[in-house]
């Protein structure tokens, strides 16, 4: 899920170091439900299957869900976010509200003490217990005019920091049968088949590619064709492949795809595009200048659904209002069949394709 770039917060309302542990590696598996890739993560004496998200910072859980124990801390900060791309088909939104408890948590086979951990104390319901937020660490960790804010604490920073992986990076090798893993530390080329692609990103807050003009700005391609640049926001936590209305619109209409648009009562506005099953999809993918190397969405990601008789396909790219151009987001299904590695250090985010 993205977490949106301006929250509403309270007050408005490669190698390892020398040296480091060389134990077995700090690998997490991972499963696909409805457009979210779960993990479990350990706080206490519970064990939680949390959605995987590089598109938002904290690590929290659901209403409920979260019982104290005897190593519980409260704190009084917390947060108050908002997501888009809460449902399988990237059209809900969700808002949480959560304060964070220090806590002995368990993840990828390390033990964390005082961990922050997020408890939703009121907000919309979501899939598994709750979000694993991967997002490099968020431009504000705390508001000086506001005690009570607290963006959280990176987990994956904290599991670098406890096993002495530097640069900090962490891979998702996220394949086409519904399984993969989170994989701490260098990139294993073991895994991959052809060439690496590395991106600058930005430091803060979302893995978005940097461009310094707009010839190097990633490409939307359909079918080999360039279609238009855009900025990239990489986000395996996001279902599917989120664009602006327009562009969206008008990509879809070109491959001959009918339209399903709709506007909700708080005025969103969204399109899917549905084709005759029996056609040849059209293929949607990225590239990434100077490169012409297209890398395209695996064909069985990208059907949403299909009616009951099977005829009539939805393609799984969502155009919606609530996303401005240039940008788009870049979800899970893109990630399907690739190894997307994720360097907090030098903020790059490098891919290639499974072996
Ligand atoms: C947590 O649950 C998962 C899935 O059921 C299981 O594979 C894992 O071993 C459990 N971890 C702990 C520490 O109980
Ligand atoms: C989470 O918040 C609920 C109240 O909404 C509270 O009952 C529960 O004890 C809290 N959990 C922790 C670990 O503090
Ligand atoms: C990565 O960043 C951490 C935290 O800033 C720092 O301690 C570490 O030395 C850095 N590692 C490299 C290889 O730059
Ligand atoms: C990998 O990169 C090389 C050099 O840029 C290029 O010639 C080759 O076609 C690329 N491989 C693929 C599979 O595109
Ligand atoms: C980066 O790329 C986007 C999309 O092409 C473009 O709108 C923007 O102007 C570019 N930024 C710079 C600094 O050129
Ligand atoms: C597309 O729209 C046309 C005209 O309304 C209709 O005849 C056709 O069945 C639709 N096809 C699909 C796949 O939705
Ligand atoms: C397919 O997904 C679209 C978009 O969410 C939805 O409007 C449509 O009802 C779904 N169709 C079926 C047959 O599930």
């Amino acid at each position: 899920m993205f977490q949106l770039a301006v929250p509403i917060i309270y007050s408005l309302l490669w190698s390892r170091a020398v040296g480091a542990a060389s134990g077995p590696p700090n690998i997490v598996p991972l499963h696909l439900d409805a457009g979210f890739w779960y993990g479990s993560f350990v706080v206490g004496p519970q064990n939680f299957s949390l959605a995987i998200d590089t598109g938002s910072f904290a690590v929290i859980i659901g209403k409920g869900k979260y019982k104290p124990n005897p190593m519980s801390q409260q704190t009084n900060q917390g947060e108050f976010i908002q997501f888009n791309g809460a449902s399988e088909d990237g059209v809900q939104m969700a808002t949480e509200v959560f304060f964070f408890v220090k806590d002995d948590a368990t993840f990828a086979g390390v033990a964390l003490n005082d961990f922050l951990v997020g408890n939703i104390t009121d907000g919309d319901p979501l899939g598994g217990d709750g979000i694993l937020g991967f997002s490099p660490p968020a431009s504000m960790i705390t508001d000086p005019n506001d005690p009570t804010f607290l963006a959280g604490q990176s987990l994956a920073q904290a599991i670098c920091d406890e096993e002495g992986i530097s640069p900090c990076e962490f891979g998702l090798t996220l394949k086409t049968d519904g399984t993969g893993s989170l994989v701490f530390g260098p990139l294993d080329e073991t895994k991959i088949t052809g060439n690496i692609t590395t991106l600058p990103t930005l430091s803060h807050d979302a893995w978005i590619a940097l461009n310094q003009t707009e010839a190097d700005s990633a490409l939307l391609v359909i079918d080999g064709e360039p279609v238009t640049h855009l900025i990239p926001i990489f986000d395996n936590g996001t279902p599917n492949i989120i664009g602006p209305l327009d562009v969206v619109r008008s990509a879809l209409l070109s491959v001959g795809y009918n339209l399903t648009e709709q506007t909700d009562s708080d005025g969103i506005s969204t399109v899917f595009g549905t084709y005759d099953c029996s056609r040849s999809p059209a293929r949607f993918g990225f590239s990434f200048p100077p490169s012409t190397e297209v890398h395209y969405i695996d064909e069985g990601a990208n059907v949403l659904n299909r009616t009951a008789d099977g005829k009539i396909c939805t393609a799984n790219i969502l155009g919606t209002s609530t996303v401005t151009a240039p940008d788009w987001q870049i979800g899970q299904t893109w990630f399907q069949g690739r190894y997307v590695q994720h360097n907090l250090n030098a903020s790059t985010l490098a891919f290639a394709d499974l072996a």
